[in-house]
């Protein structure tokens, strides 16, 4: 079992003011695509967890020169002597992520070798046939070695693209080969999330040609080169959506100077037919929640951006699990992202799963328990639920809250919060290691 638990003890109503670090979301994929460039670039507000190391790793190996000042939040990235385009099944089980060099790769040398399937959360199969579909139809030859999977192309082609989904990570992989791409791709059904927004921005910075049209329709005219780049990653919404749910499960009162509502328009909708008091800054910046002490429990479904986010899902329901009333909370954007509900249970929490619905009869009290997390967002909803819970909560599952954060127990305890992070092993022999969920008998 990786090492490490989270510890958090019931906390007092969180008071104060906290900033947001760079979004994760984005800065993972625009790491990726400085290969489609050649020099040195500069990326700014880069957060310091575990998946950017990660990725600065995979830069790394493929002959890139990078510094990351973490103090300053800024990478300086080198790709001018990039000479490898192979991925290890070591590394693609770590992050996810890692998936995303695919198009620029295809487009900076026509070939990539990968090592076995994307790892990640076991938030669900994760399948990555929109990426292969749609890279065939730019003229890449995919084809299996061994484990190995490979793919191909002399010169990547402009096509219409059609996704069933509107996938994320499709959707950025696509663009960034279609920059380099013989012609003009449209990509129709794209996603539309604020961090594929932020890489469009830092690609067009490179002097790619890229237009979006409503509803969802990316167009990428094909351009000969990129050049290196200075950008600055948005702040993460995520971690913004959850500094709001754990301030609101203790009852307090905080505020978020650099947090845009813009890309948050549901989630604080939900905040606010709870009964809590959102306040929003000037030109839209800014946050400033005031508790109700009686939050009324509400329902939510999850979606595509711009509907209610799936990576705030866990949190959302520790809340609620707290809260007057019964909240159904529909799941549809992963097959299998309840884990954390077993976990609430342990603690006292009165939740029914039916397929994809998760009913939530809200309780008076939570209680402090040993609980498992299983991916980066129900680290934050145990958290959430600990911060409630009479006594203490260790949570296993540090690294998880370190890939997807950069030190925010600092900020949640800035705020009052006690959360506290673990390095070593919890010594209770009933801390199980959970298996992961194998085809067809998850548990949800
Ligand atoms: C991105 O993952 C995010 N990760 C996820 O955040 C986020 O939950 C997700 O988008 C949805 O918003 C990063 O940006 C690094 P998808 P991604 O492709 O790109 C299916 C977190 O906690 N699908 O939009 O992997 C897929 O199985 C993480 O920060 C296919 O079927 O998500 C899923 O059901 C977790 N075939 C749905 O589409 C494909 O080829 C959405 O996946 C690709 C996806």
């Amino acid at each position: 079992m990786q090492n490490g638990y989270l510890k958090v003890e019931q906390s007092p109503a969180s008071r104060g003011e906290v900033a947001l670090s760079g979004a994760k979301n984005a800065v993972l994929v625009t790491i990726a695509s400085l290969i489609l460039t050649t020099g040195k670039s500069v990326l700014y507000n880069v957060p310091a967890s575990a998946d950017v190391f990660e990725m600065i790793e995979l830069l790394r190996h493929f002959g890139a020169v990078i510094f990351f000042d973490t103090e300053h939040h800024q990478l300086f990235v080198d790709t001018t002597l990039l000479h490898a385009w192979d991925v290890s099944g070591a590394m693609m089980k770590k992050t996810r992520t890692s998936i995303l060099v695919m198009g620029p790769l295809l487009a900076r040398f026509g070939k990539v070798r990968i090592g076995g399937q994307p790892g990640g959360d076991a938030i669900g199969k994760r399948p990555i046939d929109y990426h292969l579909n749609n890279f065939a139809k730019m003229g890449v030859v995919i084809y299996h070695e061994g484990d190995d999977l490979c793919a191909d192309v002399t010169k990547l082609i402009a096509a219409k693209i059609v996704l069933e989904y509107p996938s994320v990570g499709a959707t950025e992989n696509i663009i960034m080969a279609a920059t380099r791409a013989q012609g003009t791709t449209k990509i129709i059904n794209a996603a539309c999330e604020p961090e594929v927004f932020n890489l469009i921005a830092c690609l067009t910075k490179m002097g790619a040609n890229i237009k979006v049209e409503a509803p969802s329709t990316i167009i990428v005219e094909g351009v000969d080169v990129l050049h290196p780049v200075e950008h600055t990653i948005m702040f993460d919404r995520l971690e913004a959506g959850s500094l709001l749910i754990a301030a609101a499960a203790t009852g307090g009162e905080i505020y978020i100077p650099n947090a845009c509502a813009d890309v948050l328009d549901v989630v604080l909708l939900k905040l606010e037919e709870m009964g809590h008091a959102i306040t929003i800054g000037p030109n839209n910046i800014g946050i400033y929640l005031k508790s109700t002490q009686s939050p009324r429990a509400v329902s939510l479904k999850t979606g595509p951006y711009p509907q209610f986010p799936t990576d705030l899902q866990a949190p959302m329901m520790a809340l609620q699990s707290v809260a007057c009333g019964i909240s159904v909370i529909e799941e549809t954007v992963f097959e299998s992202r309840f884990h954390h509900a077993y976990e609430l249970m342990k603690m006292g929490a009165a939740i029914k799963i039916e397929h994809n619905k998760a009913i939530i009869t809200g309780v008076d009290k939570l209680h402090g328990a040993e609980v498992v997390a299983n991916d980066i967002r129900a680290t934050m909803a145990l958290v959430v639920a600990g911060l409630a819970a009479q006594g203490t909560t260790t949570i296993a599952g540090l690294h998880h809250w370190k890939r997807g954060y950069d030190a925010l127990e600092n900020k949640l305890q800035r705020l009052g919060a006690k959360v506290t992070v673990h390095e070593e092993n919890h010594d209770h022999s009933f801390f199980p290691v959970r298996p992961e969920p194998v085809e067809g008998n998850e548990r949800i």
